[in-house]
């Protein structure tokens, strides 16, 4: 496809929230991915794109910690021409015991076109959805999804690739505790990939939903043939003593590194979600060779891909 032209939406657009990556069809996913690529050189050479979000309010509310996301929201809405407002939370009414409930509503009386929502709770966007007037982006709940990160990982594989379908994508580490792991893997094996697990049974996912991908305990036996291997931060966080029993040692037996990269295709890419603890999940020398990693390529389609998201979520495509 030619991504100098804008790509045609699908004749009926029909999400209005992107809280879980199964929110948008197949026709849907294949136009923001397609947008992300037409707005990646906008990025990338600076140039202003139609500014379709002009007059509009998009709020960035962050209840937990974020670079990559935060950030990358804030400046594709303001590629776009939206007055972007960052909620300072940890000075916000918030402080004062207000509701994440009331929070919302009193940001959509405002007059938010938008709300991109990062919270600790799973479930909360749902719940949000149902009581706001304005589409919510889930921008990472808790351990379950974090859906714009799925597509963005998407976009960096196939601008590498050239493709997902056909390719053997394996997710390293602690998948138990990762809102990405799941986004991910749904997204991939949707697209055509064959989608792996890898980590030490402590960590194994215990949602149904990922019940239907295999898991290993072996890095040798998990990433023979893989082109893609992606290792997943450890969320000491929210760990239980079990999980945290499991991570210790966890570097040796599973870590990334150019040595352990060897069990995998010749040419395989490591991927990393961001932000990463070198030397415990992946080696800083595997991580920072252009070679060999698509980590800095995932930071950048950040930016292109949301902006594809919130040009389709408010626009249709129109
Ligand atoms: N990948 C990711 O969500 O990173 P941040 O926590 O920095 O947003």
């Amino acid at each position: 496809m030619d991504s100098s032209k804008r790509p045609a939406p699908p004749a009926n657009w029909r999400a209005r929230n992107l809280v879980s990556i199964d929110d948008f069809s197949d026709s849907e996913i294949a136009y923001v991915l397609a947008l992300a690529d037409y707005y990646a050189p906008f990025v990338k050479n600076g140039a202003r794109p139609d500014q379709r979000l002009a007059g509009k309010t998009q709020i960035n509310l962050f209840y937990e910690s974020s670079t990559r996301t935060n950030l990358s929201f804030e400046l594709a809405g303001k590629k776009l021409g939206a007055d972007v407002i960052n909620v300072p939370v940890a000075a916000s009414s918030v402080n004062k015991g207000e509701s994440v409930l009331d929070t919302a509503q009193t940001l959509a009386a405002m007059g938010a076109a938008v709300m991109i929502l990062r919270h600790n709770e799973p479930r909360i966007h749902e719940m949000l959805a149902e009581h706001i007037p304005c589409p919510i982006i889930n921008a990472g709940d808790g351990a379950r999804e974090h859906p714009t990160q799925a597509l963005l990982d998407a976009a960096a594989i196939r601008s590498a690739l050239g493709k997902i379908e056909g390719l053997v994508i394996v997710i390293c580490g602690d998948i138990r505790h990762s809102r990405v792991a799941g986004s991910d893997a749904r997204l991939f094996r949707r697209l055509g990939a064959e989608v792996r697990f890898v980590g030490p049974k402590a960590l194994a996912p215990d949602d149904a939903a990922l019940a239907g991908f295999p898991h290993f305990d072996s890095l040798k036996e998990g990433l023979s043939g893989a082109d893609i291997v992606m290792a997943l931060r450890m969320q000491f966080e929210r760990m239980g003593e079990a999980g945290k029993a499991a991570a210790q040692g966890y570097f040796e037996s599973f870590g990334l590194t150019h040595k352990t990269l060897k069990f995998a295709q010749p040419n395989a890419f490591v991927m990393h979600p961001g932000p990463m603890n070198r030397g415990v999940e992946i080696d800083g020398a595997l991580a920072d060779d252009p070679a060999r990693s698509l980590i800095l390529r995932q930071v950048f389609y950040g930016v292109p891909t949301r902006m594809a998201c919130l040009d389709a979520l408010l626009t249709g495509g129109k």
